[in-house]
């Protein structure tokens, strides 16, 4: 039995594989066997980047040193062998030095919540390892496969400019990232040092291929890798039932969940001749092992000496491919053999592969070698076993031309989507020779169309193809299940053809048609004042100054929940999940669970000592189903175990009897069905009906918003630690609302709430999901700590995270509207169904917020508003970023784009007209003073250069057929403070210790969002003292009690309020001693006080805006798009934000959170689908199948502004919150891509308004721009 062997951050490690655990991954061992806890954990299935690290391996044949990046999450241990490993504690940490990369990304803010950042920092320094002078597309395409939710990913890229290779030399945009971190004293970039790098281990590079394979056995799972065919064939002789693995990204998920565990795998990763690549004059040859990042490699230099234009054109065609295959962690493993061996119609290279003939060698376990063409061995089952040795692609005849085209959900993660290529052979006299086509991805087949009579006329032109009878071709290739898909399938097929034809035709060459939309590098202009020039250098209030714990994120130092070292005895709890959405339970077999090895107990609603109900304002939702199931993935019990692998697999083998009932899904079926909470929300103003009278126009309309998934990078975990005596229990969790969590769990364990302390470091991203939503994982794993005297640990998984924890509501806005010729609104009537789910949480909460900010920032003399919420069988829909808000924003800015078409008018005019003045008082209960949103309205579209865009616009829509642009500004208001006063209030509390250091603990949760640094701020201008002497370790409902949840953006208001009232009342004490010894030190003031017996601790409270509601936040916004009407995809070109956080206490910071908030409303109105089966079912699982914005998704153009000289309100050092009232910003590209859309219908005489529900998918926008496809 062989020795794994491989070296991580430069150690070498050797394993047994009888000391490892079926199915071990790299992060597994990294995390669990090695506590090197910075790779992360997002997603578990290589699709965000989290776990990101590098291999190196040794190239003998190019005696060079590769360094590549991987998803260690689904990378097998046996992989690494004779690799090296270097994980983001290899890079850099604090005490050893930071890598630049590192540095600067804590110099220019590119870390929030930092869950994303030690994927960041892999992905980056392997960059510049392998191009240490990348060009700024390099840098974006390095972090295509690495998601982060909360930056935007501004400031990550603005930190890679320090090494990016700039042609404008010294005009370079670094000059403005410097600008940036304003006068502090922050010294300049470090450049990269070579010598800092971890060195590549001189034994790997000796190490040659042993003579013999590795075997490595898990229990019954044995893995072979040989090192040559020879050895290859042997294995395979010695084991004829042995599956083969080359890249394992298709196997690894499959082998991780897996429990057919007796397998035998042979690993073709390492076998030399499997990895060759060759050019002859009949074509390419392409050995099965070979990766796709090798194969593009090896393509791009192959251009540089091929002259034939038809054999380039093959070779861009599967360029083009691969580039939008996948991210680069899964490019750099993935093979062509194992592509093929999928034998997946829905791969992006298998219709390239068919168009071209493609052929492939086989060889079965005799050593006999079997030739046929692709198309062939894709439907041949039987050839499934045997070994892919290579593919060859032939060249084409000299006339022949090739395109290839893809189109995800969205581009940058994979979301394998629809690829079509087509092969083309027209003579100079435009006669069609050849014509294949074909188009995979939306179905189970593969549609390929050849020349025929019925396509082309008699003369077989290109000009004559008839697309009617091509669509008649392509229908003929779908099943009869397959309608819903087929004609979307049919639309993008039909548009793609359309771009092959102008494409080839000259006459259209002025339309800019490219085949694939490229996202360009993002520029970007940052703009804000600088602290005061009289402002002494060492106040670090209203300075961008990096959080003090950077440099612990960027390096992976830094803990969450997941990466305490596991407890003594600790037991792992897993949840058992319904799998209906409406049902009675007959019956709940735990027998299977019990008897299943490793489980120590199962827990049930029956075990739950105290209540099993829980909700933070109505306790209406049970803990653990009881009778009845009322949604898909309701928790019904916990299986707890020793390892989480056993606690998983008994939790599999619990056996659930359901009487199904039928669900009601959507909030159209709750209309039908009545099937409401009786609770409702009404507003009115005025009388409508005489508003509708007077007004000189009516019109009515409807318009849907779906669920938005906060998809905070940390999944909601808990540790329970019981502390044996009184019941006493010490909780570790993910979450943003302390007092309640504590609360909560004190009432399903029936005891008092001081006997439970609630800790929390930082959390990895909350967004409002954490609010209430912990409770379904900290409460049974509270349970199952008491129960069984052992520290439980519960972690969700990405899938269950998202199949039990609520979502952004979605809603149905139905309304009437009355306006008169000018644009002026004048009655508005409006039905708000919001789909609160089963239960109701905060629902009621989050739809009186949607109905008061309904009117946006306008004002409306007749207002009717009646809010009502759906009983559906779907997960409670809980509170997200904007609470509500960016629901009622939509709906309005429809209403107002709506009148705009109808009167014929600007949208900006109608805007305009109904701006609300000085006096008015909205349903938010504030009234509108003089306000800095005109200012921010204004200036915005002085930055923009609106008029200018908006000629251009015009101009490019009257030249361009298929492609449309569309410009749209809005303004925003939205209120800080909550109406209930009781929720204004905050607690911190300061021990200051004899050397003169200070600990600030405070009730808010930090989560990315920078209040620790703004309060640490706050606190050192307070007091007086430099930022380091203070320090905040943990948020803990021991040090701060019944502090109210995180969010509203008012936290920093709420305690930094608390804290300066703590300062106040600490400096009140020492003034005596300072009076006595003027010259005194603070250190020595501070013994002194102590000496006198006076306390050093103190408590604050604040609590801001006596009437509740504390002022409003302010911004304007202008975006471009563009669209491209034959595929639905769209661009986002420009977006300027102009915002007012008062004076910003940290602008590094409020920047941050404007961009990020940014993206994520981008997210919410064109990209983020949540999607259910027909049965309730969740059909979003990860970042696969639900997709986030990525680096690509930025504006071409990004930039934002701070407005100067704000009206200084009473808040803490004149700031203002700003967590949410950016993300509704993001609506102007919802409004730019229906201006788009109106452009293109109208130049096909389609007049009509289109309603355009969120989120506007690319699939949204090709149908409804369909009846243009076509000529
Ligand atoms: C996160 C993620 C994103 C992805 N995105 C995309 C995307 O955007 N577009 C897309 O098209 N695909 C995508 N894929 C799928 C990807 O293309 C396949 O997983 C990959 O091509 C499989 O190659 P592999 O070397 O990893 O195969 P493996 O996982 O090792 O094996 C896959 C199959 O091939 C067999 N096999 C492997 N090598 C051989 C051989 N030489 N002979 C015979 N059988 C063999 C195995 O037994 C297994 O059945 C994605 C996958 C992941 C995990
Ligand atoms: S955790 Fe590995 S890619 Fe997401
Ligand atoms: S900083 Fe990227 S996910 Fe939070």
């Amino acid at each position: 039995m062989g020795k794994l062997t491989f070296f991580v951050n430069g150690k070498k490690i050797e394993v047994n594989g009888n000391d490892l655990e079926y199915g071990t991954t790299l992060l597994f061992y990294l995390r669990n066997r090695l506590h090197l806890t910075g790779s992360k954990n997002a997603c578990g299935q290589g699709e965000c980047g989290a776990c990101s690290v590098i291999l190196s391996n040794f190239d003998h044949h190019l005696q060079k040193i590769r360094h590549m990046t991987v998803n260690a999450c689904i990378t097998p241990l046996y992989y690494l062998h004779g690799c090296a490993v270097t994980t983001v504690e290899g890079i850099g940490t604090p005490r050893d030095g930071l890598h630049p990369v590192q540095e600067s990304l804590v110099k220019s803010h590119g870390i929030q919540c930092g869950f994303c950042t030690p994927g960041m920092v892999v992905s980056l320094s392997c960059l510049l390892r392998n191009n240490p002078t990348p060009t700024k597309y390099d840098v974006e395409r390095a972090i295509e496969g690495n998601l982060c939710r909360c930056t935007g990913y501004r400031p990550i890229l603005d930190s890679m400019k320090p090494f990016v290779d700039c042609p404008l030399g010294e005009n370079c945009c670094k000059l403005e990232t410097k600008k940036l971190e304003g006068d502090e004293n922050i010294s300049e970039y470090k450049t990269i040092d070579s010598t800092q790098t971890v060195i590549f281990p001189p034994e790997l590079k000796k190490w040659k291929p042993p003579n013999n394979k590795l075997l490595l056995s898990f229990g019954l799972t044995t893995w072979i890798v040989p090192f040559s065919m020879e050895h290859l064939k042997t294995a395979w002789t010695e084991n004829p039932t042995a599956r083969f693995v080359a890249g394992v990204t298709a196997l690894g998920k499959l082998i991780k969940g897996s429990e057919e565990r007796s397998s035998c795998f042979i690993s073709c990763h390492q076998v030399g001749d499997l990895q060759k690549m060759s050019i002859s004059d009949t074509g390419i040859d392409v050995r099965a092992a070979v990766t796709f990042s090798a194969m593009e490699e090896f393509f791009t230099k192959a251009k540089e000496t091929i002259k034939e234009t038809n054999r380039l054109q093959i070779l861009q065609s599967f360029l083009d491919c691969i580039r939008w295959l996948a991210t680069d962690q899964i490019r750099n493993v993935a093979t062509i053999g194992g592509h093929l061996a999928c034998q997946g119609n829905n791969l992006d290279m298998i219709p390239l592969l068919v168009a071209l003939d493609a052929t492939v060698n086989l060889m079965d376990i005799t050593g006999t070698i079997h030739k046929m063409t692709v198309e062939k061995y894709l439907s041949d089952e039987q050839r499934v076993k045997e070994l892919i040795l290579d593919i060859h692609i032939p060249f084409q005849s000299e006339f022949q031309s090739v395109m290839f085209y893809k189109q995800p959900k969205r581009r940058g993660y994979n979301g394998i989507g629809v690829s079509c290529a087509v092969v083309l052979g027209i003579t100079q006299e435009g006669i069609v020779r050849h014509f294949t086509a074909c188009f995979g991805g939306f179905t189970q087949h593969l549609v390929k169309v050849v020349l025929s009579d019925d396509l082309f006329d008699a003369e077989r032109t290109w000009k004559s193809l008839s697309f009617a009878n091509l669509e008649c071709l392509l229908r003929k290739g779908f099943t009869e299940e397959e309608v819903d898909v087929k004609e979307e399938l049919l639309l993008l097929s039909l548009g793609f053809m359309n771009k092959v034809q102008t494409s080839i035709d000259a006459q259209t060459k002025e339309e800019r048609l490219p085949i694939q939309t490229q996202p360009e590098p993002c520029r970007s202009n940052i703009v804000f004042d600088s602290a005061p020039t009289e402002q002494p250098q060492s106040d670090p209030v209203w300075r961008p100054i990096p959080q003090t714990t950077a440099e612990d994120l960027v390096s992976g130092q830094a803990m969450f929940i997941d990466d305490m070292p596991a407890f003594q005895n600790e037991l792992y709890l897993c949840l058992v999940l319904s799998k209906m959405a409406r049902a009675e339970l007959v019956s709940v077999d735990w027998s299977g669970a019990r008897d299943s090895p490793g489980v120590v107990d199962c827990i049930d609603h029956t075990s739950v000592p105290g209540s099993n109900m829980w909700g933070m304002i109505v306790s209406d939702e049970e803990l653990f189903a009881s009778k009845e199931v009322v949604y898909w993935g309701q928790p019904v019990g916990a299986v707890i175990a020793k390892t989480r692998e056993q606690a998983e697999l008994g939790a599999q083998k619990v056996r659930i009897k359901y009487q199904e009932m039928r669900p009601i899904l959507s909030i159209e079926d709750a209309i039908n069905s009545d099937s409401f909470f009786d609770a409702t929300i009404s507003r009115c103003r005025g009388d409508v009906s005489k508003g509708f009278t007077d007004s000189d126009q009516l019109l009515e309309g409807s318009i849907c918003t779906g669920a938005q998934e906060q998809f905070y990078m940390e999944t909601i975990g808990a540790i329970g630690v019981p502390k044996r005596e009184q019941h006493e229990l010490e909780m570790f969790v993910t979450h943003q609302s302390p007092a309640f969590i504590q609360k909560s769990i004190a009432a399903t364990l029936g005891i008092p709430i001081n006997r439970v302390i609630v800790r929390h470091k930082r959390t990895g991203g909350g967004f409002g999901g954490k609010e209430t939503q912990p409770v379904k994982i900290c409460a049974p794993v509270a349970l199952a700590a008491q129960r069984n005297c052992c520290p439980v640990r519960g972690i969700l998984t990405r899938k269950e995270d998202l199949t039990i924890t609520g979502k952004r509501h979605p809603y149905l806005f139905k309304y009437k509207v009355g306006f008169c010729k000018g644009g002026k609104i004048e009655s508005l009537h409006v039905k708000v169904y919001s789909d609160a789910g089963c239960a109701q949480d905060l629902s009621l909460e989050v739809l009186e917020c949607t109905v008061d900010h309904l009117e946006g920032c306008y004002s409306i003399p007749n207002v009717q508003i009646e809010g009502r919420l759906c009983r559906t069988n779907t997960i409670s829909n809980t509170s997200c970023r904007g609470f509500g808000v960016p629901q009622a924003y939509v709906a309005m800015e429809t209403i107002i784009d709506h009148i705009a078409h109808a009167l014929n008018m600007p949208a900006k005019q109608v805007q305009e007209v109904n701006f609300a003045k000085t006096g008015f008082v909205p349903f938010t209960k504030l009234p509108v003073e003089d306000t800095t949103m005109l200012k921010a309205w204004h200036q915005c579209q002085e930055q923009a250069q609106y008029a200018k865009k908006e000629a251009e616009v015009a101009a490019f829509n009257a030249k361009c057929k298929h492609r449309k642009r569309g410009l749209a500004m809005m303004a925003v208001r939205f209120k800080i403070g909550f109406d209930l006063p009781f929720l204004n209030q905050g607690n911190a509390l300061i021990h200051v210790y004899l050397d003169g250091s200070v600990s600030l603990s405070h009730g808010g949760c930090e989560m990315g969002q920078g209040l620790n640094m703004k309060l640490l701020q706050i606190a050192s201008r307070a007091l007086g003292i430099p930022l380091s002497k203070i320090y905040t370790a943990e948020n803990s409902t021991q040090t701060v009690a019944n502090a109210n949840s995180t969010m509203g953006s008012c936290t920093t208001d709420m305690m930094g309020a608390a804290v300066l009232n703590a300062c106040k009342e600490l400096l009140d004490r020492l003034q005596p001693f300072k009076e006595k010894k003027p010259d005194a030190t603070w250190e020595a003031i501070v013994m002194d006080a102590y000496v006198n017996r006076i306390s050093l601790s103190v408590v604050g409270h604040g609590s801001p805006g006596d009437g509740g509601i504390l002022y409003y936040t302010f911004g304007a916004a202008c975006s471009m798009v563009e669209i491209d009407t034959l595929s639905g995809e769209h661009q986002v070109l420009s977006t300027d934000i102009v915002m007012d956080v008062g004076k910003s206490l940290n602008p590094g910071i409020d920047v941050g959170q404007i961009e990020g908030a940014f993206l994520q409303g981008y997210g919410m109105v064109t990209l983020e689908e949540w999607k259910l089966n027909s049965s309730g079912e969740i059909e979003c699982t990860g970042p696969n199948n639900y997709n986030l914005p990525y680096v690509g998704s930025l504006p071409n153009d990004f930039n934002v502004t701070l407005l100067s000289d704000c009206p200084k309100e009473q808040t803490v050092y004149s700031s203002k919150g700003i967590g949410e009232p950016p993300l509704l910003l993001a609506i102007t590209v919802h409004k730019a891509i229906r201006s788009a859309v109106l452009a293109s219908r109208k130049d096909k005489g389609l007049t009509e308004y289109v309603q355009l529900d969120c989120p506007v998918t690319s699939t949204k926008v090709l149908k409804v721009c369909s009846d243009s496809v076509l000529t």
